[in-house]
């Protein structure tokens, strides 16, 4: 694993956004994996950035986001599909066929899930974007989660739900379920690049860098990665080197 410690929030989307860019620079036609959360807001403004200044274009770039919750609409504020479009697609030339998101209806939710982690692999993921829960997951592969699963259907751990009740107007209204890419399709990205900052998240951090490799901590795996770059602020840095 490559660590990057930066000063602040910024210098950390700062830098993970010119990996990204990069990525488009040398290869128009990559493909991206794609996270939601907060963690990765200040990149996507980054990004809609060096495309408006004539940069980089995504008019051949193709995405796969990492989850989406089950029991919400697409059109629902709070969906991914609303996320990505608010924060990054509706501001930039991306073709909209190009862009997947699990889908959450219109078929059985298993046989979703298995079309999903098929196209994944038919398409290779150059680089892939992740975050990290305070409870160690990737992706929405929460505790205990065998590190072997492809896309899956997952319970949300009552810790995930409590985290993301601030997207919500109330605990009740966070799903309880969600559709998410599995550590095998995160394992299979050429590059990985995990952000994070806050205090809240240096336990995590810690644990994913120096702990054992454990599904009770999901993000550990990432020490198995030939190309994982990990970009935290100081304060998620805080419990390294302790
Ligand atoms: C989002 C995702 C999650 C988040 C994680 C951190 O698509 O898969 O793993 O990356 O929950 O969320 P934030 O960035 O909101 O702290």
């Amino acid at each position: 694993m490559e660590l990057i410690i930066c000063k602040n929030e910024e210098e950390v989307t700062r830098q993970t956004a010119n990996l990204i860019i990069k990525d488009i620079i040398l290869d128009p036609k990559t493909t991206l994996g794609l996270a939601t959360g907060s963690s990765p807001i200040g990149v996507y403004e980054k990004l809609v950035n060096a495309y408006q200044s004539g940069l980089i274009s995504f008019k051949d770039v193709e995405t796969f986001n990492l989850d989406e919750y089950i029991g919400i609409d697409r059109s629902h504020p709070q969906s991914y599909y609303s996320f990505m479009n608010q924060h990054l697609f509706n501001h930039i030339d991306i073709n909209r066929d190009n862009i997947h998101l699990p889908r959450n209806h219109g078929g059985e939710l298993e046989d979703l899930a298995n079309e999903y982690s098929k196209m994944i692999d038919e398409s290779e993921i150059e680089l892939q974007l992740l975050g990290i829960g305070s409870n160690g997951h990737i992706g929405f592969n929460e505790p205990g989660t065998p590190f072997r699963n492809e896309t899956f259907i997952v319970e949300l751990d009552e810790q995930t739900r409590n985290d993301n009740a601030r997207f919500f107007s109330s605990l009740e209204e966070v799903p309880k379920f969600a559709i998410t890419m599995g550590i095998k399709n995160i394992m299979r990205a050429k590059k990985i690049v995990v952000l994070a900052f806050g205090k809240n998240k240096s336990d995590a951090v810690y644990k994913m860098i120096n702990g054992n490799i454990t599904n009770l901590l999901p993000a550990s795996i990432l020490q198995l990665h030939p190309n994982c770059t990990v970009i935290i602020d100081e304060a998620a840095a805080s419990k390294l080197n302790k």
